[in-house]
């Protein structure tokens, strides 16, 4: 049994990111071709793209801001016209932000937050989605984090576009579901990508201490579990927050 996503279009966004460079070649290493999303880092989403066609498989790189509809519009007609239109889509960009306490926090930070985890949510459903419902068929896919189970201190302003975007996600599973589309969450721990690997900074003892499985996880682990969720493996699998951080955090039941 393997995971073949051969014939499929995924859409990754944040695809020149750390996390989302591995999902994005991992999912093409599945067998999906792939609309390799980014927002400032051009170079970066070339060299993903390259990779990818190395594998044998379409890309394009296209670039959007997320929090905004006419960008995200635009995204999609380039991807459509490109490739076809998108049967699994991974919403992965976030904007940075600054962990500071709340009474510290500024308003902008919230509001990017806002815009970069629940409005990202709402307008990749709303562009991508209908298409999915026509072909009885689709993957969304959101990255979300340990982060919003721990509601740590300095987080507040991550935390709570997270949290919301978990809300629109489940309600977006229970409204598309009899459309085959299922709607999951991906939510890393603290999670090792090439810029550790670049700065030696692999090992956090003090971290790893409060994981159960006593590492960190890799950016290939979050890839993997995408992969999965994307695959027709989990075709029974909706509304899921899926903690991919060697239980750090555990949802209840
Ligand atoms: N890394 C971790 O340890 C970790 C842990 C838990 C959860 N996560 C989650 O995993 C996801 C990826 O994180 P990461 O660490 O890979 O982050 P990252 O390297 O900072 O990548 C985020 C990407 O988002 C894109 N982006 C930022 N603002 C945008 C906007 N307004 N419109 C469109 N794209 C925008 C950026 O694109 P450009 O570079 O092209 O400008 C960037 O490549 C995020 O959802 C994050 O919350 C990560």
């Amino acid at each position: 049994m393997t995971i073949d996503l051969t014939g499929k279009i995924a859409l990754v966004t944040g695809a020149a990111g750390e996390l989302g460079r591995t999902i994005a070649l991992t999912l093409a290493r599945c067998g999906a071709d792939v609309a390799v999303h980014y927002h400032r880092n051009k170079d970066g989403a070339e060299r993903v793209r390259e990779k990818i066609a190395a594998l044998g498989r379409r890309a394009l790189t296209v670039s959007a801001d997320v929090g905004d509809a006419d960008s995200v519009a635009a995204m999609r007609e380039a991807i459509v016209s490109g490739l076809g239109a998108p049967d699994i889509i991974v919403n992965n960009a976030v904007a940075q932000y600054q962990w500071t306490r709340v009474l510290e926090q500024p308003v902008a930070d919230y509001e990017s937050q806002f815009r970069s985890c629940v409005l990202q949510n709402v307008l990749m459903a709303k562009t991508f989605v209908p298409a999915m419902m026509d072909r009885k068929y689709g993957r969304v896919i959101a990255i979300n984090t340990e982060c919003a189970m721990q509601n740590f201190s300095t987080q507040s302003a991550y935390v709570s576009g997270k949290r919301g975007m978990d809300g629109v996600l489940r309600v977006l599973a229970k409204e598309v579901g009899e459309h085959g589309i299922t709607v999951n969450q991906v939510a890393p721990g603290w999670t090792i990508s090439d810029r550790d690997r670049a700065a030696r900074s692999e090992r956090q003892p003090e971290y790893e201490k409060l994981v159960p499985l006593r590492r960190r996880g890799s950016d290939q682990d979050i890839a993997n579990a995408v992969a999965f969720l994307a695959s027709d493996l989990a075709g029974f699998i909706t509304g899921v927050y899926l903690p991919v951080s060697g239980g750090s955090v555990m949802p209840g039941i």
